[in-house]
């Protein structure tokens, strides 16, 4: 079984290049579903969660050509089969429920398992399904299986009762071709969101507040094909920041979006790090005294649960007291019982986790309970005292591309070694 080793105690130094966002090359892929003709992504970056998405349209008959060296992927769904049954794709990963949408104003009908993912929560997906509803198609549910048919959608209003990211996508993905208005209210507003309007407008659809709280998606006959690159990985920016933070070292960061990172940079500042963003580069000084803040994630543009386990990692080690409020997830404090095996001393009160910081972290075995989290071990392990390995490595191949070699290439002594 493959296993990151690290030896704590480096400090980093130099670059290190972002990769492409996650988040928003999942949903992209998917949409190129809503064109017969080719769609080409740049930069798309080699990770799990990519490769088993577009497998899953590979066994639908697309044509996929993704070159690993210069990552443009290519996608051709002139001869897609609408799906119909069962895969184990769909449920190894949540975001491939994402496909829904699109196939459903393609082909009027969709089948498909229900989702898996990270396992943080129970992450329901009633809104989707609620939105779907309203845009006119039938919904149902049984042995582990969803359907949804609708000969031709048609525009609505939908008001999601929590801003879902992957229901705002599902259904601006949905309604793209329904006929006449659809608004979708208490939308999600991630910079995703915004990414994904822009790569289906460049394609000819016509969406307007994509990234805002009310998105009018006024329905088009057809989309053409086009190339498209997508925003750069806010995530692995604020993954990379904080990594400065710990290990009390000064890096610059390039391909950034200052405005998406707003959340991330404006704690980080808070805790005493000083960051200055030239363009889409920003350099990032975590050398000063650090100091203990509070911490409750949001929905965009609140503080991004997404980079909630590894500021624990970090505020863990600030003398004083740090509380972190999980509002997005139920269950994603599965990293603190890791954190506590390393040393530090964090208490779970609901979705309250309190930190009294410690002065330092010890190296031992842990495990990635999820992606997230698993960034965290890395995060606390630069700093640790002596050697921490870190398994269940798959989490974080999820999501993050050659990360051990790039904090190798920070200066950090990290291998990836099979035990
Ligand atoms: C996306 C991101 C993920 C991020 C999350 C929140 C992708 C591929 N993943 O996940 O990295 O952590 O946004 O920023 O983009 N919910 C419902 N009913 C629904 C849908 C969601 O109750 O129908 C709840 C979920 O259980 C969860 C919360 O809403 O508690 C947020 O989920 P959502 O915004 O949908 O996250 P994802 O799209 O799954």
């Amino acid at each position: 079984m493959e296993k990151i080793v690290i030896k704590g105690g480096k400090k980093l130094k130099g670059e290190v290049d972002i990769s492409l966002a996650k988040n928003s090359v999942l949903p992209i892929i998917v949409a190129s579903i809503l064109s017969p003709n080719e769609i080409i992504i740049k930069n798309t970056p080699v990770l799990e969660d990519v490769t088993v998405l577009v497998n899953l349209l590979k066994d639908l008959n697309c044509e996929v050509d993704f070159s690993h060296e210069t990552g443009e992927l290519k996608l051709n769904t002139a001869n897609l089969q609408p799906i119909s049954s069962n895969s184990d794709l769909i449920r190894k990963m949540r975001a491939s429920f994402l496909i829904m949408g699109p196939m459903l104003a393609r082909f009027g009908s969709c089948k498909i398992s229900l989702p898996g993912g990270c396992n943080i929560g129970s992450r329901p997906i009633d809104l989707h399904l609620k939105g779907f509803k309203l845009l006119g198609a039938e919904i149902e549910i049984g042995h582990g299986f969803i359907e949804a048919k609708a000969k031709k959608l048609k525009g609505n209003r939908i008001y999601l009762d929590f801003p879902s990211v992957g229901a705002t996508e599902n259904l601006l993905m949905a309604a793209v071709f329904a006929e006449g208005t659809t608004i979708i209210e208490n939308a999600a507003e991630e910079p995703e969101i915004w990414d994904l309007g822009n790569f289906l407008n460049s394609m000819g659809a016509k969406i307007e507040g994509a990234g805002l709280g009310r998105i009018t998606i006024e329905g088009v006959e057809s989309l053409k094909g086009i190339e498209y690159k997508p925003i750069y990985d806010r995530i692995e920016a604020g993954t990379f920041m904080v990594a400065a933070a710990i290990t009390d070292s000064i890096i610059t960061i390039n391909g950034v979006n200052e405005e998406h990172l707003r959340p991330t940079i404006e704690k980080l500042k808070e805790c005493g790090v000083k960051i200055q963003v030239n363009g889409d580069s920003m350099i990032v000084d975590g050398t000063g005294k650090k100091k203990p803040v509070d911490i409750k994630t949001l929905p965009y543009p609140g503080f991004p649960t997404d980079m909630q386990p590894q500021m624990m990692s970090l505020l863990s080690l600030i003398e004083g007291s740090s509380v972190i409020t999980e509002t997005v997830f139920e269950n994603r404090f599965m990293h603190v019982a890791e954190l506590v095996r390393m040393g530090a001393s964090i208490k779970i009160d609901g979705r309250t986790a309190i930190l009294d910081g410690v002065s330092n972290l010890t190296g031992c075995e842990v495990k990635a309970t999820d992606l997230r989290a698993g960034a965290a071990m890395i995060l606390a392990g630069l700093v640790a005292h002596g050697e921490t390995e870190i398994g269940e490595l798959y989490h974080i191949d999820r999501g993050y591309t050659n990360i051990e070699e790039k904090f190798r290439k920070l200066g950090a002594d990290i291998y990836r070694v099979d035990k």
